[in-house]
């Protein structure tokens, strides 16, 4: 027979030992089953002159690679079955010093496609441990202020080299341009904002007319680039960084962009003043934040189309 005290103990007790079964439960669901639940996403964008040939655009972001990712490696791989004719790595690839194999691995295929891409600050410093709660009252840009002194300790130069030895172009403050099917498409990209790196005056400038199609690549969408790619007439912008919010709330959403970027724009297709935005939720997360909720992981095919 069990006494009343015992009763009233289990009584205190099955609330806490509850909440917490609960909370081990979506931690693990969060960590192992949504974080490599990887989705496309497809999306038409009407910015090309009437008549003129759709183009399909693959775009990654955020993939955070450490070698031992291997579900990662292999469905980005897998892309490459979507034909895609153009390929844009919008940053943050690495997340260990020994990722570019791994990263230039799952690309694979695509990256005999044109390609285009831009870092993002997890290219160039390793990952450390943070408060993952310190989204909701700041951006992550702070936590860079005492590492921007030193050398980066990922090796992002090689990245570079090796994306550019494939053909891709390099968009970092820089202008670029491209035969992509049957279209002349003319980029304009920016280093990452989110450090500082960004120098939009080096690319600034109206869009070519004579292009078929203008593309603004960036890292992170902070709407200080974006008025200045729109004013210049840029058709379509790609950004990532935002991880969707990564971890966000049913019905509600994102909790956080981790930018200047408004909330109902962390991920997707939207507006930017006369330009359309692509925002990736991203393919990965920090090694030190492993973890997604219903925000997962992902590609984009955007389908490049006339105006209507
Ligand atoms: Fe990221």
């Amino acid at each position: 027979m069990v006494s009343s005290g015992r009763r009233t103990v289990r009584k205190l007790l099955a609330v806490p030992l509850g909440l917490a079964g609960a909370g081990a439960a979506t931690f693990g669901y969060a960590s192992v089953i949504e974080r490599n639940w990887f989705r496309l996403r497809r999306f038409e964008v009407p910015v090309l002159a009437a008549g003129r040939p759709s183009i399909k655009i693959l775009h990654l972001s955020d993939a955070h690679l450490t070698p031992n990712r291997e579900r990662l490696i292999h469905w980005v791989r897998s892309l490459d079955a979507l034909e895609p004719d153009l390929v844009v790595n919008t940053g943050d690839a690495l997340a260990h010093r020994d990722s570019i194999g791994p990263f230039l691995d799952a690309l694979g295929p695509l990256l005999d496609r044109p390609g285009a891409f831009v870092f993002g600050s997890n290219d160039l410093y390793a990952p450390v441990f943070k408060n993952p709660l310190r989204y909701l009252w700041r951006t992550s840009g702070k936590d860079y202020k005492p590492r921007l002194d030193r050398d980066p300790d990922l090796p992002w130069r090689e990245l570079g080299s090796s994306l550019q030895a494939a053909g891709w172009l390099d968009l970092n403050n820089k202008i670029g341009r491209l035969k992509v099917g049957a279209l002349d498409v003319e980029f304009g990209g920016i280093d990452d904002s989110h450090i500082g790196r960004d120098r939009y005056d080096r690319i600034a400038g109206p869009v070519d007319p004579q292009a078929d199609v203008h593309l603004g690549v960036m890292h992170s969408p902070e709407p200080r680039n974006m008025d200045r790619f729109a004013a210049d007439g840029y058709d379509l912008l790609l950004a990532g960084h935002t991880h969707g919010g990564q971890v966000c709330v049913p019905f509600y959403g994102a909790l956080a962009t981790n930018c200047g970027i408004d909330r109902p724009r962390v991920k997707g297709l939207h507006r930017h003043k006369g330009s359309w935005l692509h925002v990736s939720a991203g393919l990965g997360t920090s090694p030190t934040a492993p973890f997604r909720f219903c925000c997962p992981p992902e590609a984009s095919l955007l389908t490049l189309v006339p105006r209507p």
